[in-house]
């Protein structure tokens, strides 16, 4: 079981990369093989809508391709997000939203923890704004004793957030935990859920009661 770890600050050994270190030992200890992508510091751009994804060659923009592989190899996710204004990383919404608009297959029925780290308010926003990705993949959302918030301003800091450090250890177990019965369930058969064809309503086509 391979899980990827997603830095989605731009300092890559701030306080996100401490409580996903906090998970990444977690998860070593109970057997599971460990995958890392920090997304740095360069600008990205968001989706431009241009549609050129669609016919299945990924993202016009050349800078998620690794991201991309990462994803399609990995069976779950633990996303870590710092808190910028009360949500979530602006590059990695940006990321995301072209990650998800091209290529949404790397992440179905995949599960994901997303870690909101912050100084003092909002992580727990930044945290959902990064979930809500994966309700549109059907990725299993993992939770644990407490959402999974750290309060720190950097990486030293986050060692004073004992109670922050023990939510990335659970929330950490609950992911291996639902990945290993994930795995087992493949190995005995269990398909995955059947699809519907997709259904879009058209808004527009609706009438005043
Ligand atoms: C542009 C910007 C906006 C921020 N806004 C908030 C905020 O709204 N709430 C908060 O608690 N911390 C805020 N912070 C502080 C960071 O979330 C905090 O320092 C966090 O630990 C940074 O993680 P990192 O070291 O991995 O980058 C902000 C930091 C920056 C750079």
């Amino acid at each position: 079981m391979k899980i990827l770890l997603i830095n989605g600050s731009p300092h890559e050994t701030g306080a996100v990369a401490r409580a996903l270190l906090e998970c990444e030992s977690t998860m070593r200890l109970l057997g599971a093989e460990i995958d890392n992508y920090f997304i740095g510091t360069a600008p990205h751009s968001c989706c431009t809508a241009c549609g050129c994804c669609k016919d299945g060659r990924g993202c016009v923009f050349g800078d998620i391709g690794e991201l991309y592989k990462k994803c399609k190899d990995a069976d779950g996710f633990v996303i870590g997000t710092p808190t910028h204004y009360f949500g979530a990383s602006g590059t990695l919404i940006s990321m995301l939203s072209r990650l998800f608009y091209s290529g949404i297959d790397a992440f179905r029925y995949k599960p994901v923890a997303v870690i909101g780290v912050g100084r003092r308010g909002g992580a727990f926003d930044a945290a959902l704004e990064i979930e809500k990705f994966f309700r549109f993949s059907s990725s299993p959302i993992i939770s644990g004793i407490y959402p999974a918030i750290l309060y720190a301003k950097d990486g030293a800091s986050a060692e004073y957030d004992s109670e922050g450090l023990q939510n990335m250890r659970s929330t950490a177990r609950n992911l291996v935990w639902l990945s290993k019965c994930i795995g087992l369930g493949r190995e005995y058969g269990v398909s995955l859920p059947i699809e519907e064809e997709r259904i879009k309503t058209d808004i527009s086509s609706l009438k005043e009661i």
